[in-house]
């Protein structure tokens, strides 16, 4: 591989329109974070870009359905989101946000650069328009069947299920987002970038030059190239955007897939000022976008046609595009609230940010979709970050503190078995390194805990808490090792774990830590004087994944009464008919549950001629107690039937609710026992 002088590392700008979940972080952000901070610790020289993606239909639904402007919107979320993402640790060194004047000036000049280029196609077509909103209908403002897959709910540039990019007049039975109108056509003119001029050049880069990307990226790519690229609308009929810097464009703003990508762009300029041009233009600057699946087709074909029409721009070295994460096996969905929203996590579980970087990555959607959930979360701290990782740390600033009074001793002469830990931890980090540098953070996570397993398993197999009495000096020599095991973790873990990666390293007074330290046993010296140890993780308590699993239950409930639908009515029946069914109001005497059945409540009801039992299986919905005394109504002539040996005799009637919680149907006034219902 060529080498680099410089690495520019983007991610995804999210929309403003809501906070990030944890969706986001373990597609795009982690992974982009853990690999900015590998590459420091390897002094390489870095640039980590973030920020707000604040124009776009996104934003302009969520503010009409909160009755609010899109400025009010942004400014909102920009905030949650910047704040949270620090508090994660997440080291941007810069976040900014596409509403800013840098944004506006820098994207308008690269329209109008390529405009007076001649770049663009001018274009007068039929465009989808509501009648009704009065408004043309474009990206998120239009639904419809996507002509690919055949999704229903594709929207009017893009089909989340397969990723193909479209074009509104691409779906099938169109509708609108605001209205659900079947929009009309009608005639606008446009600004289009024809992809087609690029297609054999971006054939060549990608297909030929880049075999080396993800194989879900390199596919992706391949399969668009395959289908042959159109001319595509850079601009759009809206009120929020950035205007089309041309005379005769009033009304119009630059698509926000144009103007977004170049953010990356005006906040390098925010962030480094008039040097920012070698972070893009030079050659010895190679550009990594960490980026969901969803992104692909803009950042490995449209934005890279924008920078080649430009001509002056290097194009990204490597797209490593992660697949989704689902949250207990349903999709993560922001309309559905079917996530874990980041700044809600770290309200909830304070202190607690390792713990949630370190699981998305050891589960992370690198090369298929991927579930999180509670249970999964709870078992990887409690037997992997606590019981391996913090035990060993743990475990050996204890015993320095018992057998030296905290002062490291020195190593004597090495065992088979030291040198076979030393050879071991070499080979990991062979590993280790390797994983990082071809994004593979999930198996970094696994070679960085092997390290901790190495150590933990030397301790059990030398046993120095029982040497000590018998080998005082072989114990130095064993403690000092396991020292440099901890200033070993302290490294491997610093990307993605760095809080307690900084524990560790004041614990053993580790000064700077670098990649290339990784592996070497001489880290801190004998006669160091080490701090007491810091817990480094907490145990997850059942009450913790407990309450949060009830909370993703209240959500499921919430949207099962807002989705909720009666039935369609059954077929007409005659007055006949009707009439065979003999329902009676009755009263509760008794009612209890059935010994050994789980559903059945066992009634006994006073019908106005006598009483009767009836069984009903509604066990699961009522305690026995609060049914006696209530007026009920039932079915008299209903067949006699037998279950766990005890005849009922009638049907009692009830109704399900949009929450699955049943009520039992009684009169709405008083009424004798035994009256007739019809
Ligand atoms: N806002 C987009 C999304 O959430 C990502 C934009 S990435 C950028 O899908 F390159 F355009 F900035
Ligand atoms: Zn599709």
């Amino acid at each position: 591989m060529k080498d680099f002088k410089r690495t520019l590392i983007t991610s995804a700008l999210p929309y403003a329109n809501g906070p990030v979940h944890i969706g986001h972080l373990a597609g795009v952000y982690v992974p982009a974070d853990i690999y900015a901070r590998y590459l420091r610790l390897r002094g390489r020289d870095v640039l980590f870009i973030g920020g707000s993606d604040e124009h776009g239909v996104p934003i302009t639904i969520k503010a009409k359905a909160e009755g609010v402007t899109p400025q009010d919107i942004v400014d909102r979320y920009h905030n949650i989101i910047k704040d949270s993402f620090e508090e994660l640790g997440i080291s941007f060194d810069v976040y900014g946000r596409t509403t800013s004047a840098t944004h506006r000036r820098v994207a308008s000049d690269f329209f109008r650069r390529l405009y007076d280029k001649g770049e663009f196609i001018e274009k007068t077509t039929e465009q989808l328009y509501d009648e009704e909103a009065g408004q043309f209908l474009a990206d998120r403002y239009v639904v419809g069947t996507c002509p690919h897959c055949g999704n229903e709910n594709a929207y009017g540039d893009q089909c989340e299920a397969c990723g193909t990019s479209l074009n509104a007049t691409d779906l099938i039975n169109p509708r609108s987002a605001i209205t659900g109108n079947t929009p009309v056509l009608r005639p606008t003119s446009h600004w289009y970038l024809p992809l087609d001029k690029w297609e054999p050049a971006l054939r060549q880069w990608i297909l030929e030059e880049h075999k080396e990307w993800r194989p879900n990226v390199y596919g992706q790519c391949k399969s668009w190239l395959d289908l042959g690229l159109q001319p595509r609308a850079v601009s759009r009929d809206l009120n929020w955007g950035i205007p089309v810097p041309v005379e005769g464009a009033d009304g119009k703003v630059l698509y926000v897939w144009f103007d977004a990508p170049i953010g990356y762009i005006s906040n390098t300029i925010d962030c480094v000022g008039d040097d920012w041009e070698k972070w893009w233009k030079d050659s010895d600057t190679r550009m990594i976008h960490f980026i969901g699946k969803d992104n692909i087709v803009f950042h490995c074909i449209v934005f890279p046609a924008m920078l080649m029409a430009d001509g002056s721009y290097n194009l990204p070295d490597n797209v490593p595009a992660n697949e989704f994460l689902n949250l207990e096996d349903d999709k993560i969905s922001t309309s559905r609230n079917w996530a874990v929203w980041l700044h809600e996590y770290l309200r909830e579980l304070p202190n607690r940010q390792d713990e949630l970087r370190y699981v998305l990555t050891a589960n992370a959607p690198e090369t298929r979709d991927n579930n999180f959930t509670w249970a999964d979360f709870q078992s990887r701290v409690n037997s992997e970050l606590v019981a391996i990782l913090g035990n060993f740390i743990n475990r050996v600033a204890v015993l320095l503190h018992k057998f030296y009074d905290g002062t490291v001793p020195p190593a004597g002469q090495l065992t088979e078995q030291d040198l076979r830990i030393k050879e071991e931890v070499e080979e990991t980090v062979a590993v280790l390194s390797e994983n990082l540098e071809n994004f593979k953070f999930r198996d970094a996570s696994k070679e960085a805990m092997n390290i901790a397993r190495i150590g933990n398993k030397y301790l059990a197999d030398s046993e120095p808490w029982k040497v000590i009495k018998t080998d005082p000096k072989r114990v130095e020599t064993i403690m000092n090792l396991c020292t440099q095991l901890c200033a070993n973790l302290a490294i491997a873990f610093e990307p993605i774990t760095p809080f307690a990666a900084e524990k560790i390293r004041k614990t053993f007074r580790l000064s700077d830590l670098t990649w290339d330290k990784l592996g070497k046993f001489d880290l801190v010296p004998a006669g160091t004087e080490i701090e007491q140890p810091q817990l480094l993780f907490e145990k997850i308590d059942d009450s913790i994944v407990e309450e949060q699993v009830n909370k993703l239950l209240r959500t499921k409930k919430e949207n099962a009464i807002k989705n909720w639908q009666p039935k369609p009515v059954k077929p007409a029946v005659d007055f006949e008919t009707f009439e065979k069914l003999d329902i009676r109001v009755g009263k509760v005497l008794e009612c209890k549950k059935v010994k050994k059945s789980k559903k059945l409540l066992q009634f006994l009801i006073e019908d106005g001629m006598g009483t009767r039992t009836i069984l009903s299986g509604i066990a699961a919905y009522y305690a026995p107690e609060d049914l006696i005394g209530k007026e009920i109504c039932f079915i008299a002539n209903f067949e006699p039937r037998k279950m766990m040996g005890i005849e009922s005799n009638g049907m009692i009637l009830s109704a399900v609710n949009a929450d699955d919680t049943l009520t039992v149907i009684g009169p709405a006034g008083p009424v004798q026992p035994g009256a007739a219902v019809g």
